[in-house]
């Protein structure tokens, strides 16, 4: 089971009025163990508010230049971490980290001859980030193709970042904003609405099928990697699949925040048998408790990140019984009909259920 390691907090750069890039100092012994593809993420674990609480965030930095570890933390109105994060955290403090994670990564190689399509909403820029600078970076043969939604010009993350990177690479690098609801003119961004002009709305599934019939790919091999909100998500992918873009080829990314199935209250006090770590755990589950809040409370260390329903750390199949997920982005159908289910997001619908992690 991952441990948590504790990191130094370098340096808290204000990105945004809503958000901050955090970067950590990772000590020498510890440098294979934060060892990251690009697209990964890394686990942050606070005590707040007398409780231990976990949230996943993607680097947004490059595996492949020397430089800190680094997150970028967009505020969540009234959401415990990210406002601590926003508002709490300072250079010199010591943060319990685990070490990267994740299947949302690009596969890089020197010798890629490719066309990446981005797709990114939101903070969901922190991975394509990473995935963009390493891409152009390590592959000097491949193209990038991206699509960035903000709400405003303000919200834009990584701002400056982006227009460096695309006057280095003006050649493979083709980057355009999409602002939802731009709050004056081109004018404040740049020098001449030809010079960069904006698009205005959502990324939905008519400014995706625009995209890329706006800018075909040059080399054939091509790839889509999306990360935003859920809508933005079904919206980008719905498109791909328009135009026959195999599964194979999409690879998706979800920060979780999308409303849950609260359809089913479950049964209170069912009696949980839990097979954990080599040891046979008897508790019960109060109402409205998941398995794995149930297992927290009685003292027990259920493997578990983000408690979204999105990584599948908390997977565990269940032996007994049923309960009802409240949200499921991490399993697909053949896992469930296997028995498998997140017991971060599953709460009893019969008086007894026994799972085994
Ligand atoms: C794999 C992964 C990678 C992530 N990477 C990043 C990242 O790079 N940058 C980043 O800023 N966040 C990222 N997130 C989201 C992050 O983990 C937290 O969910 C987010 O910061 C909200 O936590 P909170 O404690 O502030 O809010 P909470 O106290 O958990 O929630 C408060 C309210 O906000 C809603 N909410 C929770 N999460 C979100 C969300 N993501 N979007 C909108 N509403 C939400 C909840 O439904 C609730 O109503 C990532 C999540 C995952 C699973
Ligand atoms: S902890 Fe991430 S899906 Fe349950």
């Amino acid at each position: 089971m991952s441990q948590f390691h504790k990191l130094q907090v370098l340096e808290v750069r204000r990105e945004t009025a809503d958000a901050v890039v955090v970067s950590f100092d990772v000590p020498h012994n510890l440098y294979d163990t934060f060892n990251y593809q690009a697209g990964q993420y890394l686990t942050l674990r606070f005590q707040l508010g007398g409780e231990a609480v976990r949230r996943s965030y993607s680097l947004c930095s490059c595996p492949h230049l020397e430089e800190p570890l680094q997150i970028g933390v967009k505020r969540v109105e009234g959401g415990l971490v990210s406002n601590h994060i926003n508002e709490e955290l300072k250079a010199g403090d010591w943060v319990e980290v685990m070490p990267p994670d994740g299947k949302f990564f690009a596969e890089v190689q020197a010798e890629n001859y490719k066309t990446y399509y981005l797709f990114a909403a939101g903070s969901g820029i922190t991975p394509i980030l990473s995935i963009l600078r390493t891409v152009l970076t390590t592959e000097p043969r491949s193209y990038v193709h991206m699509l960035y939604g903000n709400r405003a010009q303000d919200s834009i993350m990584f701002k400056s970042e982006l227009d460096a990177l695309e006057a280095a690479h003006a050649d493979r690098l083709i980057l355009v904003h999409s602002l939802s609801r731009p709050n004056s003119s081109w004018s404040d961004l740049w020098t001449s609405e030809a010079d960069k002009p904006y698009r205005t709305g959502r990324i939905d599934a008519e400014a995706v099928s625009w995209f890329i019939n706006t800018y075909p790919p040059y080399a054939q091999n091509v790839e889509y990697f999306i990360c935003g909100p859920g809508t933005m998500i079904d919206n980008t992918r719905q498109a791909l699949k328009a135009i026959d873009v195999p599964d194979q080829r999409i690879f998706v990314e979800s920060f979780g925040g999308d409303p849950i199935d609260t359809s089913a209250t479950g049964v209170a006090n069912a009696q949980l048998t839990a097979h954990l770590n080599g040891e046979t755990i008897e508790t019960n589950i109060p109402e409205g408790t998941t398995v794995l809040r149930a297992l927290i409370q009685a003292g027990k260390e259920p493997p578990y990140s983000c408690e979204g329903g999105v990584c599948s750390s908390c997977r565990c199949k269940l032996t007994e019984g049923k309960v009802h997920m409240r949200n499921n982005l991490a399993l697909d159908d053949k896992e469930v009909e296997q028995g498998y289910i997140l017991s971060c997001q599953s709460i009893p619908l019969t008086e007894i259920v026994k799972v085994r992690y």
